[in-house]
């Protein structure tokens, strides 16, 4: 298995390791295409690249980001928008404008061909380098949700019963939650060349082992990251409890 896993002490280490590999890929590469994802779990992520770019600055101007998904239905400025997340959390305070940033459109007339041009924009643009990821309590990864086989492109997707549970808390009512999103596919993010899978929280104790350690399955889909050859995990010791060893 070509996964490495590193167990950190907390939720702070890890996202101080995960801000240290977004920032080296800059460094070493300042025409980069960084693949970003939402959720609680990649804020402090964000918050330590924000710091270390306040303290030693990189020239950002060619860097280009893409996010995993966003919601159908809801515009960029709208505050539960993956788009409004990604620019009040990170884009903004890093300097990084609309034209380098990029969010699948999740007002999209036609979510299908929205979903294979972005796969071509990132095709285009040379391919991620490193792409962030979350965990879902499911298994999933972006908005692939347990199904009978991975997905391969950017393509809309009716959310699960649990994921909407999930997203819930963010919404002021159950009525807003979006059910349905549009999400790179298990393809395009596998295409990355390298990976980076975070993971916090005793609650996904359960879901990461599977993942890692059980069958490689569309009804896991982050089981998928065994068969890709660059993943590093980093995970707080809540969420690697479960797991045999630390590769
Ligand atoms: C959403 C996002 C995923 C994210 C997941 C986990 O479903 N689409 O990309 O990984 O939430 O979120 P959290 O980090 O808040 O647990």
């Amino acid at each position: 298995m070509s996964i490495s896993i590193r167990i950190c002490t907390s939720y702070e280490e890890m996202s101080e390791l995960a801000a240290i590999e977004l920032y080296s890929v800059v460094l070493n590469k300042p025409a980069a295409v960084l693949g970003l994802a939402t959720g609680s779990t990649p804020i402090g992520t964000y918050e330590a690249l924000i710091r270390l770019q306040e303290m030693h600055p990189l020239n950002l101007k060619e860097l280009r980001t893409v996010n995993l998904d966003e919601y159908l239905g809801l515009p960029g400025d709208h505050p539960q928008s993956y788009r409004y997340f990604m620019d009040t959390n990170l884009f903004r305070s890093m300097g990084l404008s609309t034209e380098q940033t990029f969010v699948p459109n999740g007002l999209a007339e036609n979510p299908e061909a929205e979903g294979l041009a972005y796969d071509a924009r990132i095709d285009a643009m040379g391919g991620i380098d490193l792409q962030i990821l979350g965990l879902g309590h499911n298994g999933h990864i972006a908005f692939n949700e347990p199904c009978e086989d991975f997905p391969k492109h950017t393509h809309p997707v009716d959310l699960q019963e649990n994921t909407i549970q999930a997203n819930a808390r963010f919404f002021d009512s159950m009525d807003e939650v979006p059910r349905r999103a549009l999400t790179m596919g298990i393809g395009s993010i596998f295409k990355a060349r390298r990976i980076l899978l975070l993971v916090n929280g005793a609650a996904k104790a359960n879901i990461l082992k599977e993942a890692l350690e059980g069958p490689v399955t569309p009804m896991v889909p982050a089981s998928i990251l065994q068969l890709h050859p660059n993943v590093l995990v980093l995970c707080d010791k809540e969420a690697g409890s479960l797991l045999s060893q630390e590769a």
